[in-house]
């Protein structure tokens, strides 16, 4: 690995197809076992999950997909769609628009704090923690809210490289508790930092949690933002180079709420969790990092998750610093 490692950093590049495919095999095997951390129950459909599911993909630039274990598992992509719906609006109204009414710097409190929203004075303070998605979700364009969710999904389906459907037992699990996002919506409504109305946002950010995904498809995503906003297997352009940019500061910043700093620190890459276990990190210029495991630490991180993508991270010689 060391070897592997030099040699991708002094290439500037990931390390040949081969190398990739044995770190993933050994990264698996090395990590089968760990049981840390717990599933979600928050929402009661997540705490059906089996929390040995554990998958890993990795995306090229170049276009090649190398995964292992669980990685055709679907699951709700949940605040991991959070990164490219805001991709997605920036394209759409601009890197100044989308500071000003989302902001981008971290709150240093949980995802779904209404707390940081009281402190902040209302600011939505950053697109990643579900305040600030709710901010991004609500300038999402579109006469109709049937419009939206189209906009919304056919946005995710193009990162994703094919059409993304909704996990319609998730969509209802979460609107049936889904008191606390409907009162940082209503929040945020109240200091007047929400540009639609509150109930149809939330309904509209918990359907864009509730897409279905599997582990490559997060790859592929990650490897669209690392590929300057060209999805590396269509070939189409999703968003502009610039577009990546933002989104990938605010990853780094926020991607994995109170932890992004250690995570940083560990990872060096910027990259975004979600409740049901899934992270996607992003190697700019070179590819994604996806791991799927459904035990999360106390932040909501997957927890197998961010020790594969560490090892990864060191293995595959992707930290940026
Ligand atoms: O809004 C929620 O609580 C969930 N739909 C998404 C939260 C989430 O994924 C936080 N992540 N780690």
């Amino acid at each position: 690995d060391a070897r592997t490692a030099q040699a991708a950093v002094s290439t500037g590049r990931l390390p040949a197809d081969r190398a990739v495919r044995a770190a993933l095999a050994r990264v698996h095997r090395r990590f089968q076992a760990d049981r840390g951390g717990r599933v979600a129950d928050y929402i009661p459909v997540l705490a059906e999950a089996d929390p040995e599911l554990f998958g890993i993909a990795l995306a090229h630039v170049g276009g090649s997909v190398h995964a292992v274990g669980d990685a055709d598992h679907l699951f709700s992509i949940q605040s991991v769609s959070k990164a490219f719906v805001f991709a997605l609006v920036d394209q759409e109204l601009g890197h100044h628009a989308v500071r000003r009414r989302v902001g981008v710097n971290s709150t240093g409190l949980p995802f779904n704090s209404v707390l940081a929203v009281e402190l902040n004075h209302g600011s939505p303070m950053n697109p990643m923690v579900n305040a600030g998605a709710l901010a991004t979700t609500a300038l999402a364009p579109g006469g109709s809210a049937e419009e939206r969710w189209e906009f919304v999904r056919r946005g995710l389906s193009r990162f994703a490289g094919r059409e993304l459907a909704l996990d319609e037992r998730v969509y209802a699990s979460e609107t049936a508790t889904n008191q606390r996002n409907e009162s940082i919506a209503r929040l945020l409504d109240s200091y007047g930092a929400l540009a639609r109305d509150p109930v149809a946002t939330t309904d509209l950010y918990t359907r864009q949690c509730s897409l279905a995904v599997c582990v490559r498809d997060l790859a592929v995503m990650g490897a669209t933002l690392a590929n300057g906003g060209v999805n590396p297997l269509t070939g189409e352009r999703v968003v502009d180079a610039e577009v990546c940019r933002d989104t990938l500061a605010a990853l780094a910043t926020a991607g994995l709420y109170e932890r992004s700093g250690d995570w940083l620190y560990e990872v060096g890459m910027p990259g975004k969790s979600g409740v049901s276990g899934g992270i996607v990190t992003v190697a700019p210029g070179k590819g994604s990092i996806a791991v799927f495991s459904p035990r999360l630490d106390g932040a909501g991180n997957s927890v197998r998750g961010q020790r594969v993508t560490h090892y990864l991270s060191g293995a595959l010689g992707l930290n940026l610093f």
